[in-house]
Formats: C-alpha cells, sequence, structure tokens
C-alpha cells in the first residue's frame, strides 16, 4: 500500500480545451476508514466525455464538480480494510469515488468473481447499459432497419453497432480513421462505416450507405454530423441524442442544428442519461452478460497505467486516440 493518497483536484473551470493547471494532482493523508466503513484502493478509474461537462457549471443532469474538490468519476476497487462484517480485504467493488487512489466509504456493490475487472468498466458496466437501453429502449430496432451509430469505435458506439445487429438492422457506424473502421467492419459485424475525418461530403456519404434512409441514429457526436443525419432520416425515424461530444469544448453557445426534417419525416428525437436507467440494471445484465460470455458481443479497452495519467489522457477521447472504453489502471488487480 502506498502511503499517501493523490488525487486530483478541480482548481478552475475549464474554458476550451481543457489546460495546465485546471486541476492539480495533489498527495493527502490516506483516509482512516470510520465505524462500519471500508477502505478501497482504485483499481480502475473510467475516463468519460462527460468528465468535461462535471468541470463546467453548464446546465447539467448532475450538480457540478466544485473547486477544490476531487474530480468525480467511476471506479473499481478493491476492499484494502474492514469496519464492516459485509466486507472484507481482497472484495472487490463497484465504487464511484472519483479520481483518487484511495477513498474511505459506508459500502459499495460487490462484483462477482470470474470476470475479467476492465468489463466491470465497459461492456457490464454503465458503458454496456448505455448501449442497451438507449437502443433498445429509445430506438426500438426492428429487423432490417438500418442504423448509424457515430463515435461508432469508441466505449458505447462499438456495443451499439453490435446489439443492433443482434436484432437484424444493418449498421453504419460514424469513426475517425480507416482503421476504426476497418476494425468494425471486420471485427464487429458492421455493415459499413464512415470515416468522418476524411469524407468530404458526410451528407453524400450517409445517402450512399443508408439508401432507404436511416431508420435509428444513435447519436454521439453531434454538430456537423448530427446535421448530416438530419438529412437523411427515414420516415418516421427515431434519433437517440446520447451525446455530443463535438460540443463539449466548445465556447458560447452549442452548434445548433436544422430541425426541420423532424417535422417533415414524423422522427423523433429524445435524450436519455443512463442514470435514469440504474433500477433496470438487472435486466441489462440478465441480456447482455450471456451475449459477452457466447462472444456475440465484443468489447475493446484502452488502459492507460497511474492515476498521475488521468488528466493527461483524457483528451484522448476528444481527439480520437482511444478505442472502446478509455480506463486508468491506478493500481494493480487483487491477485
Ligand atoms: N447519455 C448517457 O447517459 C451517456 C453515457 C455514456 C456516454 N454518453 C455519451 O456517449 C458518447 C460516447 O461516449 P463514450 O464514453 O463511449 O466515449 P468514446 O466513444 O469511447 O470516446 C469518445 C469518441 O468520440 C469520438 N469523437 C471525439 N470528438 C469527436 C467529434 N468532434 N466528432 C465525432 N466524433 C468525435 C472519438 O472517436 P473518433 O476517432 O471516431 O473521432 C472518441 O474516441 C459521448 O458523447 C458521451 O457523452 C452518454
Amino acid at each position: 500500500m502506498r502511503n499517501s493518497n493523490r488525487q486530483w483536484i478541480l482548481k478552475k473551470r475549464p474554458v476550451g480545451d481543457i489546460k495546465p493547471g485546471d486541476l492539480e494532482l495533489v498527495e493527502s493523508p490516506i483516509p482512516v476508514p470510520g465505524p462500519g466503513e471500508i477502505l478501497v484502493r482504485t483499481v480502475y478509474l473510467s475516463l468519460d466525455p462527460t468528465n468535461r461537462i462535471w468541470m463546467s457549471d453548464m446546465e447539467q443532469y448532475m450538480p457540478p464538480v466544485e473547486l477544490g474538490e476531487v474530480m468525480r468519476g467511476g471506479t473499481l476497487s478493491v476492499v484494502e480494510q474492514s469496519n464492516n462484517p459485509d466486507f472484507k480485504p481482497g472484495d472487490v467493488v463497484n465504487t464511484f469515488t472519483g479520481w483518487q487512489e484511495y477513498a474511505a466509504v459506508p459500502m459499495a456493490q460487490k462484483m462477482p468473481p470470474g470476470v475479467p475487472l476492465p468489463a466491470y468498466m465497459s461492456v457490464l458496466g454503465a458503458t454496456g447499459a448505455t448501449a442497451y437501453f438507449g437502443l433498445l429502449d429509445l430506438g426500438k430496432p426492428q429487423p432490417g432497419e438500418t442504423v448509424v451509430v457515430s463515435a461508432a469505435a469508441g466505449a458505447v458506439g462499438s456495443i451499439v453497432g453490435q446489439i443492433a445487429k443482434l436484432k437484424g438492422c444493418r449498421v453504419v457506424g460514424i469513426a475517425g480513421s480507416d482503421e476504426k473502421c476497418r476494425h468494425l467492419v471486420k471485427d464487429f459485424g458492421f455493415d459499413a462505416c464512415i470515416n468522418y475525418k476524411t469524407e468530404k461530403d458526410m451528407r453524400a456519404a450517409l445517402k450512399r450507405e443508408c439508401p432507404n434512409g436511416i431508420d435509428i441514429d444513435f447519436e454521439n457526436a453531434g454538430g456537423a454530423i448530427l446535421d448530416a443525419v438530419m438529412d437523411n432520416l427515414a420516415m418516421k425515424a427515431r434519433i437517440v441524442l446520447c451525446g455530443m461530444i463535438s460540443q463539449y469544448n466548445a465556447t458560447g453557445q452549442m452548434a445548433g442544428t436544422n430541425i426541420t426534417n423532424i417535422l417533415m419525416k414524423r422522427a423523433r428525437i429524445e435524450g436519455f442519461i443512463i442514470i435514469d436507467y440504474l433500477p433496470r440494471f438487472g435486466e441489462f445484465i440478465a441480456e447482455m452478460a450471456p451475449w459477452v460470455m457466447q462472444g456475440k458481443i465484443k468489447y475493446d479497452t484502452t488502459i492507460v497505467k497511474g492515476i498521475e495519467s488521468a488528466l493527461p489522457s483524457l483528451d484522448m477521447l476528444f481527439t480520437g486516440k482511444n478505442t472502446g472504453k478509455l480506463l486508468i489502471q491506478v493500481s494493480d488487480e487483487p491477485k
């Protein structure tokens, strides 16, 4: 065990891209668990596009992280000390203890053994649930329909496309490199993939790949990609508004989108936030776990080591340097 607790503290609200000094890595004493508490050591920290939103004071779905606080983040941890009879050292627990190495918490959800730990932080965690509920509950895919997903090689997008294939849809991904596109088609069964960084005319590319129009758009990018999708909607299309990563570092007003075709195509656009689905997580695990075990759903992870890497690595999400779920491995997995 280390003899101090390194923590990332939010010092300033970033304006535009995050700059050095917006967050600071500090060393604090390792907390002492109180009566009934457990001391947990972070093993994996999830880096998410929404971290950028939490650093801002824009209108959002949770309170922003306060200045001077430890940066918020989802974590998977191991129990180091326990004053709670329900936990013992070595237990792996799902936590939300943020960008730090240790925390004392009253309780946490124990994770069953037998699953590679990164899976709990990706396909069998909030990422997989976002893909599952967003696509199935809001998108309601039908066999033969065309599904478009942006940030398709990312954590959520890559799972969305595979679930849509299991439901008998034609799946067109949008991703930021030829290598990502090749991987999605060859290894993950997508029907087609458009490299939005090299494609000169996204509207024409979507028309080419979706000749009958887009029935479901699982929107992760927003901005110009969403604009191009809007011009290719099929009648009664559903736009599942999961995220708008192209806009999170924007200063001023986020880019607007022409919604005329929502009217013309009698389409539906609906935003959703995965925390609203927490009570239904059992349903998701019951269907997703067998898909993963049977190899029907695959997942990628990009893992960077060390809590000191958390801030420098966050930008990978905005530059597309990650494939699949981006994780920080803060400490070793328990033996
Ligand atoms: N609503 C919810 O509850 C919920 C939950 C989880 C995530 N989300 C949202 O889902 C989206 C994906 O999140 P994730 O965790 O799965 O991250 P991710 O897709 O693993 O990583 C983000 C990806 O976005 C792509 N990207 C970055 N800037 C872009 C731009 N300007 N235009 C198009 N693509 C861009 C990059 O890939 P390329 O190489 O393809 O550019 C990058 O790899 C985000 O918008 C996030 O906010 C929403």
